[in-house]
């Protein structure tokens, strides 16, 4: 992790890091595969009971994100991104960790998440220990209208 890095968390309602995600959800999306979020819709999410967004900083400036969405006893990561010029220096897996800690502070019990079956960030969940569920064949639709496997994972966080 890079050493002036920040990680802030933002709970539901909280508005003020909107901004933030969305100057990274520009750049960190494939456009191809059309997965990035409009501002209404992580704005819709972020009104919901149980959510949470943590922003990755440097200087202030941010450099990734991680939404979730917890229901009782569980929960779903619902995006994970790094600016691509910030990639490949453990700022994926401080977000990612630093969500499971959180997940662990509340009392939740499991994190579940889908994913694109060509997406890299597949390695990443495995190294911190997620474990295939299942395959939805044809899932998601790109911007070409070529359909494309999601795989779900999932990680119990018992112990
Ligand atoms: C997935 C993503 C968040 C990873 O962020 P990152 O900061 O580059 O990842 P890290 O540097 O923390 O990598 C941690 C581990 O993930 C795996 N990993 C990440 N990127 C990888 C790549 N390009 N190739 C192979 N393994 C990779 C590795 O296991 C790596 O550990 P290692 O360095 O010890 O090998 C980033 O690529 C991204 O924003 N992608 C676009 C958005 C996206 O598709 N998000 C996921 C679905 S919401």
């Amino acid at each position: 992790m890079t050493p002036r890095m920040t990680l802030d968390t933002y709970e539901e309602s909280e508005r003020n890091a909107l901004g933030d995600a969305m100057d990274v959800m520009v750049s960190a999306f494939d456009p191809a595969f059309g997965e990035a979020w409009t501002l209404p819709q992580l704005a819709g999410v972020m009104a919901m009971p149980g959510t949470w967004l943590t922003i990755a900083r440097v200087d202030a400036a941010p450099l990734g994100f991680a939404l979730v969405r917890s229901v009782l006893d569980e929960c779903e990561l619902l995006l994970l991104a790094v600016s691509p010029l910030w990639r490949g220096r453990g700022i994926g897996e401080a977000l990612l960790n630093d969500a499971l800690r959180t997940a662990r502070l509340k009392g939740i019990r499991s994190m579940n998440l889908e994913v694109r079956a060509s997406n890299i960030a597949i390695k990443l969940y495995e190294k911190l220990g997620f474990e295939y569920v299942h395959r939805r064949p044809g899932y998601y639709r790109g911007n070409d209208g070529q359909l494309h496997d999601a795989l779900s994972f999932r990680l119990d966080m018992l112990g």
